[in-house]
């Protein structure tokens, strides 16, 4: 197995894509490092986990939690191999409407905590000339869609972001992972921030009939270990994401038609 005895690092493990992930790297026999800040869901995830892990209790915004856990990391492992940036917030409402505290709050979750923590990460695996970084980013990462412009603004933002360590970091022997998934069965929706940064709290039909993160998770880690570049994974978003690339104009035909936002 790839990641055997790999130490990995798991954003947002505390639920969804980032639980079903944290499990499939157990599956793997590797030592799976959980950080999200819901103390009591990290604790149902780790029970549930038979292979060594530990659970960091961290806002990934706060940045001097980030220091202090990747420094408890390194102090115990001396090593982070794989490093899983999936901790996210997505939103539902128009951009005409929206509190701009919101769009800064989903730029600061979404992307700058990521590369925050990703710089804190670079270093050790530049050292050690080797790494796997996986970043979760969205369909949205590829097109704007209704009541989503910051969260799509924030996975445009990831795509070119790794798209340039995906450059730059192969002659270290890093491989980055951009997964592009459409609708996944998460609690995503009801977590996203409506206009006014209260929780929309409403399960949406895209994610009611999305793909399992379970089902996901096994795509991800094996992308990952083959050393792709992108994993886009999806229902109809996918073939909305190669109209667009193809027949742009039939794109936003089809888009500003959607009932379902
Ligand atoms: N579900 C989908 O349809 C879908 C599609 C494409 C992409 N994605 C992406 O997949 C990723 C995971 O989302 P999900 O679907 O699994 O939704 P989810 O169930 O709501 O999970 C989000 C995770 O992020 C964590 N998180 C949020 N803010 C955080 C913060 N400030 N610090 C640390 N952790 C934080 C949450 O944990 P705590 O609340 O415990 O901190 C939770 O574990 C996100 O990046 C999302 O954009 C999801």
């Amino acid at each position: 197995m790839y990641f055997s005895n790999k130490t990995v690092l798991i954003t947002g493990a505390s639920s969804g894509i980032g639980e079903a992930l944290a499990y499939e790297f157990a599956a793997q026999n590797a030592t799976v490092l959980l950080c999200a800040r819901n103390i009591g869901e990290l604790q149902r995830v780790k029970a549930n986990i038979k292979s060594p892990c530990e659970m960091f209790v961290c806002d990934v915004t706060d940045y001097s939690a980030v220091d202090a856990m990747v420094g408890a990391i390194l102090a115990q492992y001396n090593t982070i191999d794989v490093l899983v940036n999936n901790a996210g917030i997505s939103q539902r409402g128009m951009a005409y409407e929206t509190d701009f505290s919101v769009d800064e709050r989903i730029m600061k979750v979404n992307y700058f905590a990521t590369v925050y923590l990703t710089k804190k990460v670079m270093p050790v695996m530049i050292a050690q000339q080797s790494g796997n970084i996986i970043v979760i980013s969205s369909v949205s990462g590829k097109f704007g869609f209704w009541q989503r412009s910051s969260y799509a603004a924030s996975k445009h933002a990831l795509q070119g972001y790794f798209e340039t360590l995906q450059i730059e970091l192969k002659q270290f022997n890093i491989h980055t992972l951009l997964v592009c998934p459409g609708g996944v069965k998460t609690n995503i929706s009801k977590n996203a921030l409506g206009k006014d940064g209260k929780p929309y709290g409403q399960m949406d039909d895209l994610q009611k009939k999305g793909i399992t993160p379970e089902s996901l998770a096994v795509k991800v880690v094996r992308a990952s270990a083959r050393g792709k570049r992108q994993l886009l994974v999806g229902r109809i978003e996918v073939i909305l994401y190669y109209v667009k690339k193809w027949i742009p104009a039939l794109f936003f035909k089809i888009v500003e038609k959607v009932k379902e936002r």
